[in-house]
């Protein structure tokens, strides 16, 4: 049996941290759903909320890499793969609450082709799916070579949300084009240092 050390200990610990961190905003939504505190449209305030903490978590994720580029701290990577699992929870919890709060569960290939938008998330989500399925470490091993062009998904899975956040805005457009930028900058920077090529998902090098 391996020895535990302190530093096992301190990952163990940051882990935790963060993964309580990163339930904070459901606490968060649930004690608002609670208290009355949610606005008149409650079913509409849910699914934004859990919406846009998804896309938060997913600009999240793609800032780590410059995080340890710029820090020089590789450390960074052990909560990747968390953090990315975040996303897809919160994207999951999004659905749900739009077809439990919102649209109804009939009739779901209408609900998820009419509206332009809605394609642009639900192939978003579709996107992620394989990156969820192979996330675990067995599932690393399994795909070999491939799981890092397949993970380059992530990309334009997170233009395709942010295309859903746009669309869906009814006027004023100020929050969606603040998270265009964050997002153009994180994939410019990756460009920057590693390559346009490295932004094409499914590609081998
Ligand atoms: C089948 C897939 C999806 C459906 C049906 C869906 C549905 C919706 C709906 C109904 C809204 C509210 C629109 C309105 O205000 O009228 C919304 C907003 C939003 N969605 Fe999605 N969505 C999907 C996928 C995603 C994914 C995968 C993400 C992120 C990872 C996401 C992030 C957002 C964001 C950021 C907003 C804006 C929230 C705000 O206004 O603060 N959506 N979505």
């Amino acid at each position: 049996m391996p020895a535990i050390t302190r530093n096992t200990l301190i990952d163990v610990f940051a882990r935790c941290l963060v993964f309580i961190a990163a339930l904070v905003p459901l606490v968060f939504l649930v004690k608002d759903v609670a208290t009355g505190d949610i606005g008149p449209d409650p079913g509409q305030a849910i699914t934004e909320r859990l919406g846009l903490t998804a896309f938060q978590f997913l600009l999240l994720t793609l800032a780590i890499t410059p995080l340890k580029k710029v820090t020089g701290w590789n450390g960074w990577l052990r909560y990747r793969r968390m953090l990315g699992l975040f996303v897809f929870f919160y994207a999951s919890l999004h659905i749900l609450a739009f077809l439990q709060l919102l649209l109804g569960w009939g009739d779901l290939w209408t609900t998820f082709t009419q509206r332009p938008y809605i394609i642009a998330g639900a192939t978003a989500f579709l996107l992620m799916l394989p990156l969820a399925v192979t996330s675990t470490k067995a599932m690393m091993r399994r795909v070999g070579r491939g799981w890092k062009p397949l993970h380059r998904l992530i990309y334009p899975a997170a233009i395709l949300v942010w295309v859903h956040f746009l669309w869906q805005a009814r006027s004023d457009i100020t929050e969606m084009v603040v998270y265009g930028l964050i997002l153009l900058v994180l994939l410019g920077l990756r460009a920057y240092w590693f390559g346009l090529p490295t932004l094409i998902p499914l590609r081998r090098g």
